[in-house]
């Protein structure tokens, strides 16, 4: 192609496009530094204050607070009166910006950029000769997902999640046994077992720092009803009325295998409800999806990753709502029913019956 084909102002405008993305991704480490250091949630409680007071009221050192809040205040986050030198995070950003903000806060969701960032030589080296990245190489993970998707369960799991299937919530009232497979850190399995009195509880993941959590949760809330183990979902033994699987299928080295154990293990008139990211198998469906960059980038750097890591089948974050119809009806499942919460734009739940 020669110059002279070049639409020049489409060249300007992207330009200024790759810009704003540079200073985009940079305000994301600034905002994670906000959410870890508490800045957000203690700014959104002040009133207009200089950067020492803003430094007293978190026990920070007022140097980098100040930096910080000058990074802020250019990326129009935060508010600063030259005048008397003063800064504030106005309500409607402290609105997706603070723990208050529940699953809206985006300044958690945020700190995985720093956590993906940790395994960009080993994601490269991938690309050059193939296979993955091991779990062990993320040391946050299981905090950081269980922090992300414990403000998730908490607003939602036993209110709106739970009540996509038809009578679950009275079957789970009246008392059944429920396995979630790649529990993580076991919030969710806790939070239905202290809901669900009568019912009993099985969870399983393959990390152990994920599982001892978990139990240490279940000792806190001093539950009986909820158990435990390492294993891997492939593998599962017993027999469940309910199994659940909550952002974990596309992760697996072996998805296929589990889906068939997850059958295997329901009883005939069990369900197994998969939450899963809510995308289109079809690229050219995910243009324009809210979150399609994320969904990627986080593909790229920790979903399809770990799986080809184990020698796995890589499905990745995008697999999407039709590759896993087919995968859960090669599984047995006959009858799959795609149920959203509202409001919620990252995940869709399927209803899967034998
Ligand atoms: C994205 S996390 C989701 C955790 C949890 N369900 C939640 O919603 O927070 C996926 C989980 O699957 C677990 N996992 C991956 N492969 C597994 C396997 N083969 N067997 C058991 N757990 C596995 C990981 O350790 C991780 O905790």
């Amino acid at each position: 192609m020669t110059t002279d084909a070049l639409d020049l102002t489409r060249q300007e405008e992207f330009a200024g496009r790759m810009v704003q993305v540079l200073n985009d991704s940079c305000l994301g480490y600034l905002c994670s530094l906000g959410h870890r250091t508490r800045l957000f949630d203690t700014m959104a409680e002040l009133p207009p204050s200089t950067s020492a007071e803003i430094a007293t009221a978190t026990g920070l050192d007022e140097r980098y607070v100040r930096e910080w809040l000058g990074g802020m205040t250019v990326g129009g986050i935060v508010e600063y009166a030259p005048g008397d030198g003063t800064y504030r995070l106005p309500p409607e950003h402290a609105a997706s910006l603070t723990r208050g903000a529940g699953p809206d806060n985006m300044a958690s969701f945020l700190q995985d950029l720093a956590l993906i960032g940790i395994v960009e030589d080993e994601v490269l080296e991938a690309f050059q000769k193939g296979g993955g990245v091991p779990y062990t190489s993320y040391p946050r993970f299981q905090e950081l997902q269980a922090e992300e998707t414990a403000r998730v369960y908490d607003a939602a799991l036993v209110d709106a999640i739970v009540p996509l299937v038809p009578g679950l919530p009275e079957r789970l009232r009246a008392g059944i046994g429920c396995l979630d497979i790649g529990t993580g850190q076991g919030h969710a399995v806790n939070l239905l077992a202290r809901a669900f009195p009568q019912s009993r509880f099985h969870g399983l993941d393959m990390s152990e720092t994920g599982i001892a959590a978990a139990r240490a949760e279940a000792e806190r809330m001093e539950l009986h009803n909820v158990r435990f183990d390492v294993g891997d979902t492939a593998e599962m033994s017993g027999t469940y009325d309910l199994i659940t699987a909550f952002d974990v299928i596309h992760d697996l080295a072996r998805p296929a295998e589990t889906l068939s154990a997850v059958s295997g293990a329901l009883r005939d008139d069990g369900t197994f409800l998969m939450g899963d990211i809510d995308a289109s198998s079809r690229l050219e469906e995910n243009v324009g999806h809210v979150l399609g960059p994320t969904l990627y980038t986080f593909s790229v750097f920790y979903c399809m990753t770990v799986s080809l890591g184990e020698g796995g089948a890589g499905l990745g974050t995008v697999w999407g709502r039709q590759t896993a119809r087919r995968m859960l009806a090669e599984a047995g499942f006959s009858d799959v029913v795609e149920r959203h919460v509202e409001g919620d734009v990252l995940n869709v739940y399927f209803v899967a019956r034998k």
